[in-house]
């Protein structure tokens, strides 16, 4: 078969079958629920937000748990909620996207990193976010060695302003790779994310499926 019928046969073939399928958004990847799971995990983010709501101080928090364990899921639907219930101010990057501490200031910032010093980086950063903010990095474990020290932490843990870290790993090792400095400021607690179990598992595929 030449290329052309065979594209228009796929098409019709694919289309077919989207009629059996009234939502694909819910195959993504970054698909969120309306009402995730709600676990013990989840309880304790939400306690330790919330009396950062009404304390203004923070206690910085490693969430680890292996992959899949609904790390991401979580903060991503806990960012909504809290920014939409609280005073709070929550703000998210990916730190394989962004990569070392400037570009992940720049992307807060909506700018290019480029001619700026980190300290004028966290000096605009603080410009823009004057209130109590929760600053949530995900997948901590892949910043470029380039950033080794992870500078990002160490500005956010010595500020004088409100500003709470959530750090998601997968990687256990990572709280070990800060240094002394960074560590004696941020003194995370630790929140350790499950693996689901079949009945969670079987809750949320129902869920899903409806
Ligand atoms: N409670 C849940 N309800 C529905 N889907 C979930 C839930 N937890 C995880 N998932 C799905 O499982 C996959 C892995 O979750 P994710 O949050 O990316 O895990 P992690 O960040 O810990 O590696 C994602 O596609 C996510 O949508
Ligand atoms: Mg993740």
């Amino acid at each position: 078969m030449k290329h052309a019928p065979f594209l228009h046969q796929e098409r019709k073939r694919s289309s077919g079958q989207s009629e059996q399928v009234k939502d694909f958004s819910v195959f993504d990847f970054n698909y969120i629920p309306e009402e995730p799971l709600l676990r013990d995990e989840g309880k304790l983010l939400i306690k330790e937000m919330v009396r950062f709501e009404t304390t203004g101080i923070a206690t910085h928090q490693a969430v680890l748990g292996a992959k899949g364990s609904g790390k991401t899921l979580k903060v991503r639907y806990l960012e909504t909620l809290i920014n939409a219930e609280t005073r709070l101010n929550v703000i998210y990057a990916n730190c394989r996207r962004h990569n070392t501490s400037f570009k992940i200031f720049a992307h807060f910032l909506g700018i290019q990193p480029r001619g700026l010093s980190m300290s004028e980086l966290y000096n605009r950063f603080c410009q823009k976010h004057q209130v109590k903010t929760v600053v949530v990095l995900d997948e901590i474990d892949l910043m470029s060695p380039k950033d080794k020290r992870r500078d990002i932490l160490y500005f956010l843990s010595r500020s004088e302003r409100p500003y709470m870290v959530i750090m998601l790993s997968n990687n256990y090792r990572v709280l070990h790779e800060l240094d002394d400095s960074t560590m004696s400021s941020l003194q995370p607690k630790t929140i350790c994310f499950r693996h689901y179990d079949a009945h969670q598992i079987q809750a949320i595929l129902q869920d899903r499926a409806k």
